[in-house]
């Protein structure tokens, strides 16, 4: 396939990397200026690959997005004309509320949103490390994008394992459930995930997964609370050594997922008429933090 990579950063490049090496044809889209870029994933032989190329766009038949959540309906604005009305369009990041977004801004293309548990690592700008084998889902988000589960076959042969979920929403809500208890905490208290873990943030947690755990049932995603606290507390100790991506974002003062984490639970909530004290909270911890920079 001719697969171009929208954002070629921790996951774009490999993604962008695993598809090349199965025999596609990859190009990216980055905000770098140079015709080619190389890519490295781990110490495997490095390859290059057109950058900014208009001719692959137009030809592409898959665009995979990888830019964080906050850019997608930017970085996609920007090359919109230029994308086939076919070119299957796929989101992979964190969090929700790009695909209402996207599914605006390009009514007549496929779309796709996937999710992984892979972990990857820039360590410079051409390598990136494979930090944690993980595995993805993926599934169609309107009718058409419900009619490409080929390219499940697709992303497995490039980097498995991968698979197909004609209820991608429900799995998108348990991700984000589990990032709403994790991240914010994790970022305004510059902690390990596996802090969370110690008695004094149980409170805290509990009163997060129990606002979820209803916006979750009215939009119609079944889970109990005491489903969604086993997962989270499950999720804090295999991942006890490892940073959040927020607390990363808030220690390097990057704009963070929040609008797409919490924000969009709160926004769901406000729709449902469901009080959410406690991520109102944090989510206004995080901004608060966020522009303090500005004020710097
Ligand atoms: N890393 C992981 O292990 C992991 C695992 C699971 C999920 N995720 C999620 O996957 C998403 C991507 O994460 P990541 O770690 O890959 O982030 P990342 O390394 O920051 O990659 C994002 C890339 O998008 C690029 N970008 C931003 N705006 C752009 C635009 N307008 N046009 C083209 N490129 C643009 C950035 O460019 P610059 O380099 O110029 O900033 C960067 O290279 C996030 O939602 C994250 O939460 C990450």
């Amino acid at each position: 396939m001719n697969i171009v990579v929208l954002g070629p950063g921790a996951v774009g490049s490999l993604w962008a990397y695993s598809l090349h090496q199965a025999g596609h044809s990859v190009s990216v889209y980055s905000r770098r200026q140079s015709p080619f870029i190389p890519l490295q994933v781990d110490q495997h032989p490095i390859i290059s690959v057109q950058n900014n190329h208009l001719d692959s766009l137009r030809n592409a038949d898959l665009l995979l997005v990888t830019v964080k959540a906050p850019q997608v309906a930017q970085a996609l604005t920007s090359i919109k004309q230029e994308i086939d009305a076919d070119c299957i369009v796929v989101l992979m990041h964190n969090g929700m509320g790009t695909a209402e977004q996207i599914s605006q801004l390009l009514p007549n293309n496929p779309l796709l949103l996937a999710t992984t548990t892979h972990g990857a690592l820039r360590s410079s700008s051409e390598q990136v490390l494979h930090t944690g084998l993980g595995s993805t889902q993926i599934g169609g988000y309107n009718q058409t994008g419900m009619q490409c589960q080929f390219v499940t076959e697709v992303f497995h042969h490039a980097l498995a394992h991968v698979e197909w979920n004609s209820q991608i929403l429900n799995a998108l809500w348990n991700k984000l459930a589990i990032n709403c208890a994790i991240n914010p905490l994790t970022a305004i208290h510059q902690i390990y995930n596996g802090q969370l873990a110690e008695p004094h943030y149980a409170e805290a947690i509990h009163a997060i997964i129990g606002e979820v755990s209803q916006v979750m049932n009215a939009e119609g995603v079944e889970v109990t609370e005491q489903q969604l606290e086993a997962r989270i507390y499950h999720v804090i100790e295999a991942t006890a050594k490892n940073h959040s991506s927020m607390q990363q974002d808030i220690f390097h003062q990057r704009q963070s997922e929040i609008d797409f984490i919490t924000g969009y639970l709160l926004q769901k909530a406000q729709q449902h008429g469901i009080s959410t004290p406690t991520n109102s909270a944090l989510f206004k911890h995080i901004k608060q933090i966020e522009q303090s920079w500005i004020h710097e």
